[in-house]
């Protein structure tokens, strides 16, 4: 933690890698943990696009789901607490996976959504938008110009935005420290992003190993509302 701390002190660019590891401890489920959503559900029916072609409601009705329990959930103590490592540093971006805006909740800034978000839907016929602000009806999914409003997150086959994949990577490749916070890093192109620059202090925040630990400059198996904090105390301690 104080090896961090100090390389996080002298760091002109820091580039922060976030999954749903992040928001577990505002009581969200991440995918792969005991009570993730994918074991309980099929990922080939919810998210993906040929499971919105065969069953748009049930994709729907789970999406729906989801924004109400976002809606429900504050940003924890780690959410905030990036906030705060983004004062002293003169760049830091933070590129997550996770879909529930927590990260822009708490306040910080530079925020790439790798896997889209949930604060609109778009038809797939006439790219037309929707807010998002209570989920979306069953009978809204249909749309006039004869398309259907999805979500506008990334499923499985698709593509990254391909603008914030751009930002991401160049921030990725500028930055002096890595930190890859509450991701299990089994799905890419967004885990690939933390092996960009060979110069960077990578850094792990994740009580489990998972498949960058190899590559990692130190690991910190504590949950991330407690380590992030616990840095920022840290760093706070080496200014005085
Ligand atoms: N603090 C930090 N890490 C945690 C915490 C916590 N409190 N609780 C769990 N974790 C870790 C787990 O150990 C695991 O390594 O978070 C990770 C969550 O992994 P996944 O469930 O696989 O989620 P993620 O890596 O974000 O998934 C990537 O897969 O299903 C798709 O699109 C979806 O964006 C998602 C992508």
């Amino acid at each position: 933690m104080q090896e961090l701390a100090r390389r996080l002190r002298t760091a002109h660019s820091v580039f922060v890698l976030t999954g749903a590891g992040m928001s577990a401890e505002s009581g969200l489920p991440t995918f792969r943990g005991v009570d993730g959503y994918w074991q309980k559900h099929r990922v080939e029916e919810l998210a993906s696009p040929q499971g919105f072609a065969r069953d748009p409601k049930t994709v729907w009705r789970w999406y729906n789901e989801r924004i109400h329990a976002y809606k429900r959930a504050e940003p924890n103590a780690g959410h905030r607490a990036l906030t705060e490592l983004e004062e002293p540093v003169p760049e830091m971006t933070i590129a997550t996976q996770n879909v529930d805006s927590l990260h822009a909740r708490a306040g910080s800034k530079n925020i790439l959504e790798l896997h889209g978000h949930l604060r609109e839907a778009r038809c797939t016929g006439c790219a037309a938008t929707v807010p998002l602000d209570n989920g979306l009806d069953e009978n809204q999914i249909e749309h006039e110009c004869g398309g259907r409003f999805r979500p506008q997150v990334v499923w499985f086959g698709e593509a990254l935005p391909r603008h914030v994949w751009r930002k991401a990577e160049d921030a990725a490749a500028r930055a002096d420290v890595i930190l890859v916070i509450g991701t299990s890093a089994q799905v890419y192109p967004a885990a690939a992003l933390a092996l960009q620059n060979d110069r960077a202090y990578i850094a792990e925040i994740n009580p489990d190993a998972t498949g960058l630990s190899a590559h990692c400059h130190c690991v910190i198996r504590e949950p991330a509302a407690v380590a992030l904090p616990a840095l920022v105390k840290t760093l706070q301690s080496q200014y005085r």
